[in-house]
This record gives C-alpha cells, sequence and structure tokens, in this order.
C-alpha cells in the first residue's frame, strides 16, 4: 500500500471517529471534516478551498518530496494534509500554521504557496497516556494526539525502514518514523512516544511526532528546583532559548555535552543573544549538570522527528 493509501485509511478512521462524537473541534476544521463521507472517506464537496489554521502534530515527507502532515486544533481531532514539495519545509512540527485547500480523496491538498507560519514552537499539550493495549484498537481517538506511554525499543539502531515496533505495557506498536532516522542509534531508556494513531495494513499504529524520556516529569522538577525554568521553557523561547531549540541545533554534534556541562558551571553569552546566562557552578553539583545536559539533548528527537 502506498504512503497516500494509508494516509486515506487513517483519515477514513478519523472521519468515523467524528461520527462517533469524539469531542472539542475547532470550528474550522470541524467544517473541513463534515464534508467527508464517514462510510466511504469521499469529500462531498472538492471544488471550496477550504482555509484552516492550527497547529502541525506530524509529519511525514513520501518519496516524491510531497509532505503528508496532520493540523489540529489543541485537543481535537486533526485534519490530514497533502503538501507540494516547495511548502513542504513550512511544515514543521509544533508550529501554527494557516493553510487553505480543496479536499481529495479524504486529504486536505493544500494549494501551493498559501502556507503561512503563524507562531513556532507552540507547545500544546492534551495528549491522552495510552498504554500498548490500547492500540488493538485505537479508533476513538484516530486524528487525535496522543501519548503511548513506557516504550521501550529494541537495542540498535533505526533501519531506514520508515517504521519500527517497540514494545508497551500490553503489547507491540509499530511507529511510523522518517525514513532519515537510518543509522541512528534508538533512543536510550524507557520513551513516551507523542504522536497520531492511523490505520495501515490492517493494524493501528502511531505516527511519531516526539520521544520524550520517561523520566521528563522529574528532570523538569530538577530543572525547576535549580531555577534553570525561570529562564527556558522546554518548548518556547524565553529569556534563554528553548531547549528544544537547542537540542536541535546540537543534534549531530557529539561534542555538545561536553560543552553545555561546561555553560552551567561557567554561564556563556553571544550564542543566542546578548543576554548572558549565569554561572551556576557554585549551585548545581557536576551529577545534576549532567542529568539536565542529557534531558534537554532528548529534546533533539523532535528535530529528528519532523525531518
Ligand atoms: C538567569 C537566566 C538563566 C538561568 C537561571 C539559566 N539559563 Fe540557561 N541560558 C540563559 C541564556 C540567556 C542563554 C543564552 C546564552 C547565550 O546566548 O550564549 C542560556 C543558554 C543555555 C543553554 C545553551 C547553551 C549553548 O551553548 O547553546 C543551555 C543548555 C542552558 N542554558 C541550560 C540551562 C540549565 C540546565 C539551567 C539550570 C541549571 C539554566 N540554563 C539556567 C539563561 C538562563
Amino acid at each position: 500500500m502506498s504512503d497516500i493509501l494509508r494516509w486515506r485509511t487513517f483519515l477514513t478512521t478519523a472521519a468515523l471517529a467524528l461520527a462517533f462524537g469524539s469531542s472539542v473541534f475547532g470550528a474550522a476544521i470541524d467544517e473541513v471534516l463534515k464534508q467527508i463521507d464517514p462510510a466511504t472517506g469521499k469529500a462531498k464537496d472538492t471544488a471550496t478551498a477550504f482555509p484552516i489554521s492550527g497547529i502541525i502534530s506530524a509529519r511525514a515527507t513520501l518519496a516524491d518530496g510531497q509532505v503528508l502532515a496532520d493540523v489540529q486544533p489543541t485537543g481535537g481531532t486533526g485534519v490530514p494534509l497533502l503538501v507540494s514539495k516547495a511548502d513542504g519545509p513550512k511544515i514543521v512540527v509544533r508550529n501554527e500554521l494557516s493553510l487553505t485547500g480543496p479536499l481529495g480523496f479524504s486529504v486536505l491538498k493544500v494549494k501551493e504557496g498559501s502556507v503561512t507560519v503563524a507562531a513556532t514552537n507552540k507547545a500544546f499539550g492534551a495528549a491522552e497516556p495510552r498504554g500498548a493495549e490500547f492500540f488493538k484498537d485505537a479508533g476513538s481517538l484516530a486524528g487525535r494526539y496522543v501519548q503511548l506511554t513506557n516504550v521501550t525499543f529494541p537495542a540498535g539502531k533505526f533501519d531506514g525502514s520508515g517504521k519500527i515496533k517497540v514494545k508497551g505495557a500490553g503489547g507491540e506498536v509499530t511507529l511510523h518514523l522518517p525514513a532519515t532516522l537510518k543509522e541512528r542509534e534508538v533512543p536510550a531508556g524507557p520513551q513516551n512516544v507523542f504522536g497520531v494513531p492511523f490505520k495501515a495494513d490492517g493494524e493501528w499504529r502511531l505516527l511519531a511526532a516526539r520521544f520524550l524520556s520517561v523520566s521528563n516529569k522529574a528532570n523538569l522538577a530538577l530543572a525547576t528546583k535549580h531555577t534553570c525554568i525561570s529562564c527556558h521553557n522546554p518548548d518556547i523561547k524565553a529569556v534563554g532559548p528553548a531547549y528544544r531549540d537547542v537540542a536541535a541545533k546540537f543534534k549531530d554534534d557529539p561534542g555538545a555535552r561536553a560543552a553545555l556541562i561546561a555553560q552551567i558551571e561557567k554561564g556563556g553569552t553571544g550564542k543566542w543573544g546578548i543576554v548572558p546566562m549565569p554561572p551556576l557552578g557554585t549551585k548545581v553539583p557536576p551529577a545534576d549538570r549532567e542529568v539536565l545536559v542529557d534531558w534537554v539533548l532528548g529534546y533533539r528527537w523532535d528535530a529528528i522527528l519532523s525531518e
């Protein structure tokens, strides 16, 4: 089955979820979903160019360079998009976008040049935690941004096939991933994986948009204790850079770990702007500096997964 057909299956199910009355929709996205016949996945109206806006929750590049993505309001059901190769680079996970396009078969075909980035790195939560057991039938949450908890990856590297089977409590789940992950080491330790459920080849899968270590909450508490969070937000630029931007910058730099540990000890300036970061070496013990830097660098998966 081609990727586009997989996506059609996905939207058909998203539309079914709508028919069964899933909650909270953004008005415009609601309008678009109403145009799709839940039984067949076919659009009733293929002439109108629908203007919609929302946050990109997941994306995947097809072999021909077009991008399949999912745009959704916080906590709501999303609309799958098919975006031209030219507009593809604007489709970045967690960016807020406005765009327009007519419905094709189950997918909003985004009009070339219509994509406007309204804001970047918008944090959105409302991801309901789910175990692997749930993926036996994830139909009730198709098109929603969910969290698959406590996942372990098989040891080794990604193979570039664009998918991987991971273990969770109560079973296995297939994750859908960019083929550009090929040859990267899988994430270390148990992860929570965020993304959009969709059906392909008869099974429910997760189009993965984010991996975060299961210890993310504890690390956030440690960063709060050491006052990092008074200047930094993991997702949004504050006095200091967003951690996901720091991690994206250093995603392929093996020397970054040592340099960032030194930054906590000695402080620094000029890399992200003119505001300096104060030295915190007397306050943050060496072992905590390492934990915090490994945590910050863990946000690099956000960048890698949206390649
Ligand atoms: C008083 C505000 C403030 C506090 C507190 C603070 N930072 Fe920063 N941080 C900054 C600023 C400003 C920058 C950007 C500095 C620059 O441009 O070089 C920065 C940069 C960074 C960077 C990127 C460094 C690089 O080389 O790109 C990391 C990582 C970082 N901080 C982690 C931390 C951690 C972990 C803590 C807590 C232990 C912390 N920060 C506490 C303001 C702060």
